[in-house]
């Protein structure tokens, strides 16, 4: 039988602004095999998230960076092809951070074995069903606290972890203002979604939009970008504001420092809270978020889409669609 390739990414520089293909190298080895109470796991899905490019960071970011030479991480879901480990059988689907490569061998130690269930697709479990739920879920309802009537702003809105968000603060009875960047985007989360209202950042300017969107004032916000946003929102919270920092990803690119909010005083002023969170904090909590975003889907409460790209060899370019808003959803590698 002719011997197994597994292809990999590997990063053999550190990105300087957005990722390049040149900051990899795509390699090849033979398929190993596993050794006792190992795995082999064949990769069908890779996600592709902002996270990635703090990842490639020299000074690393809430991970350890990653050295060159070795593959790039990612999580992942996959089968098990073989297996020597008593936990695992082939045939099982499996999430785990098996990274950039088509195969990958493991002790099994943070793999987790997903449901057998055939009503969710497996890339759900690397969205709603994934890290971008809990994401959603705990950095509203366990950062902010929201309450029925209060309005909340989000923003990278139509994104995968913006627009659960946003579903979430509609279940709690929030009002709910979306900042995206396209259009398409703005219209999708108003009237599919069920946001209230929306600004396409691109086209208006974010405070002029929120003065518009936004007349009592804003107590809560979900940032995922940061920067003039971010600033754009201080200049107009009310008292007792919630912010919760997500993610900031208009600054992941930043070749220089990035300055700071101007409207910072208003956290004073406003007696606002600001909390930032990595939803890895909160995966022992992971099965109570699971239960109610399993029951607001099945209610027909909460919409996702995903952004499929077919080919590992498309990873590197693929990433940057996050930066340049081009992903609809959840963004993922078909491997
Ligand atoms: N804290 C955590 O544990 C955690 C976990 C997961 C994700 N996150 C963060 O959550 C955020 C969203 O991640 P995601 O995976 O759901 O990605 P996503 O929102 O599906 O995709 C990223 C979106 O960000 C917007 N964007 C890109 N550059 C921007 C800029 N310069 N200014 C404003 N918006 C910009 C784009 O949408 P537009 O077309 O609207 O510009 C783009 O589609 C990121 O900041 C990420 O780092 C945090």
């Amino acid at each position: 039988m002719a011997e197994r390739i597994n292809h990999q990414w590997r990063l053999v520089a550190r990105p300087v602004g957005m990722i390049r293909e040149s900051d990899f190298e795509w390699t090849q080895e033979p398929v190993p095999s596993p050794g006792e109470n190992q795995v082999l796991v064949r990769i069908l899905y890779l996600s592709l998230d902002p996270a990635n490019r703090g990842w490639v960071r020299e000074e690393g970011s809430y991970m350890e960076p990653i050295p060159l030479g070795s593959v790039m991480r990612g999580v992942t879901i996959g089968v098990v092809e073989e297996s020597r480990h008593p936990d695992f059988k082939p045939g099982d689907n499996v999430q785990g951070f098996l990274g950039w490569q088509e195969y990958a061998l493991t002790d099994g130690s943070t793999l987790r074995k997903l449901a057998d269930n055939p009503a969710i697709p497996l890339t759900a479990y690397l969205g709603l069903f994934g890290m971008i739920g809990l994401t959603a879920y705990f950095g509203l309802l366990d950062i902010t606290d929201p309450k029925a009537g209060e309005t909340l702003v989000v923003s990278a809105a139509a994104g995968a972890v913006g627009s659960i968000t946003g579903q979430i603060g509609k279940i709690k009875g929030c009002r709910v203002v979306g900042i995206a960047g396209t259009e398409e985007k703005c219209r999708w989360i108003a009237e599919e979604l069920g946001f209230d209202a929306t600004i396409n950042y691109k086209s208006e300017k974010v405070r002029e939009g929120l003065k518009r969107t936004c007349p009592n004032g804003i107590d809560i916000y979900f940032d995922n970008v940061g920067g003039e946003t971010l600033d754009a929102v201080l200049a107009n919270i009310n008292l007792g504001a919630r912010i919760s920092i997500c993610g900031l990803i208009s600054q992941y690119n930043a070749t220089a420092p990035v300055p700071g909010p101007y409207y910072f005083s208003n956290i004073l002023t406003k007696r606002a809270r600001v909390q930032g969170f990595i939803v890895t904090d909160y995966l022992r909590r992971a099965p109570e978020a699971l239960s109610d975003l399993t029951k607001w889907y099945q209610e027909g409460k909460l919409k996702y889409r995903v952004d499929v790209v077919e080919g590992l060899q498309n990873a590197p370019k693929a990433v940057n669609k996050l930066f340049e808003g081009s992903n609809q959803g959840k963004l993922i590698i078909k491997i």
